[in-house]
């Protein structure tokens, strides 16, 4: 026991980037081969254990400093064998029938490993270091290119958010778009948007920001005119009853509040913009609205009802997107531990059969019946006889 405490101790030392314990000994245990990867989330480090029976892996996640006692329990009396590879060196433990234990180590190259092992940071569109002068201004990077600490979430967003327009445009030769973004707020998004299309895609693009805030509005008009972000404008204004005489191309939310979203969706359906990207947040409205003497268990227990409402929100404004000509998606915008508001909506305006747009419109309106609601979206498109 001591030998291979000792022998398990001077490989947890090292940093080693995977760990393959194999050659099981005892039959009575439901593993067959046990793997550890060291691996990173909001920059904290820890192993992640994948565990083989014959048909499943389970997966187990444990701080770096506990790999010594976790690897003790799952070896000792189990396995026969372990080999470990931190970036340039090479362990084989092996234990005798008679529990002798020898350890060899040789100098190796092991960056595939470190490749192969899930470690290294996620391949953002926006890589820290990357000198976004704006963004410096307003606090999401220090003057070196790194990401401020207290703003790793929203960076996350925000490279998430780029991720998936990135998707979307490369479907197409765009040589120019008309980006609207409402609810802008700081501006963050809106601000590396406009670096991503200019200097990452060469795209030439013309946004403009609007919310109802007059001291962002100019601040962030003042950071565009000073790096010379011609392109670039910011109004004050209200979404609802927003109005903008040329041709949108994309239209942008990122947390607008409530119904807010709907209006933005709303002008999106009105300027037939080709693509929207909304993460909705705040539904508020149809918890206000939402009854039902047949389904009462969903509306039995308040938290339960508001959470339901609110998906509800954005399955109906999916489906209300779809009915108008876009094909649509909710797709996880940023894992639920970070952020609730975690639904992103992507549309793009495609040929979408009249049987499919009738479905989608019928299941909106069976949810309505039901549930006794009265969604927004559905009024404004209702009374501009989008939908009949
Ligand atoms: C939660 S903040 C999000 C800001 C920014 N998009 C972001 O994610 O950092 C919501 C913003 O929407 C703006 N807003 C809410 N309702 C609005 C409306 N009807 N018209 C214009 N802006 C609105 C608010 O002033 C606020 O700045």
């Amino acid at each position: 026991m001591e030998e291979l405490r000792s022998a398990i101790s001077e490989i947890a030392n090292e940093r080693v980037l995977k760990l393959v314990v194999s050659n099981k000994c005892n039959k009575e245990l439901k593993y067959n081969k046990i793997n550890f990867f060291l691996k990173e989330n909001n920059k904290k480090e820890y192993y992640q254990i994948e565990k083989y029976t014959d048909k499943q892996v389970f997966h187990e996640n444990i701080d770096l400093e506990d790999l010594e006692e976790k690897l003790l329990e799952y070896v000792e009396g189990n396995f026969k064998q372990v080999s470990a590879f931190s970036s340039d060196v090479t362990f084989e433990l092996k234990i005798s029938k008679k529990g002798k234990v020898f350890l060899g180590k040789k100098k190796s190259d092991n960056a595939k490993v470190a490749n192969k092992s899930h470690n290294k940071e996620k391949n953002y569109i926006l890589k820290e270091g990357m000198i976004i002068e704006p963004l410096i201004d307003l606090g999401v990077f220090t003057k070196e290119g790194k990401v401020v600490n207290s703003m790793y979430d929203k960076y996350k967003q925000i490279n998430r958010f780029v991720e998936l327009i990135d998707d979307e445009i490369k479907k197409n030769d765009y040589k120019e778009l008309t980006i609207l973004d409402f609810g802008c707020g700081k501006s963050y998004l809106t601000f590396v948007l406009y670096y991503y299309f200019v200097e990452i895609k060469k795209i030439d693009v013309k946004m403009i920001g609007l919310d109802l805030k007059e001291d962002v509005i100019k601040k962030c008009n003042d950071i565009a005119k000073q790096y010379k972000y011609d392109n670039l404008h910011f109004e004050l204004g209200d979404i609802n009853g927003f109005k903008y005489n040329n041709k949108v191309d994309m239209v942008i939310t990122l947390h607008a509040c409530d119904t807010a979203t709907d209006y933005a969706l709303y002008n999106a359906i009105k300027w037939n913009s080709k693509m929207i990207f909304s993460v909705p947040c705040c539904q508020h409205e149809l918890n206000a609205q939402i009854k039902s003497d047949e389904l009462s268990l969903i509306t039995k227990y308040g938290i339960v009802q508001e959470r339901v409402s609110a998906l509800m929100t954005d399955s109906i404004r999916a489906n209300l997107l779809e009915a108008v000509g876009y094909k649509t998606q909710l797709l996880e915008f940023i894992d639920i531990a970070h952020s609730p508001k975690n639904i992103l909506i992507r549309a793009s305006k495609s040929k979408i059969s009249n049987e499919k747009k009738e479905k989608s419109l019928n299941e909106v309106r069976n949810i309505m019946n039901t549930f006794n609601l009265n969604p927004t979206l559905y009024k404004l498109l209702e009374k501009d006889n989008f939908i009949k």
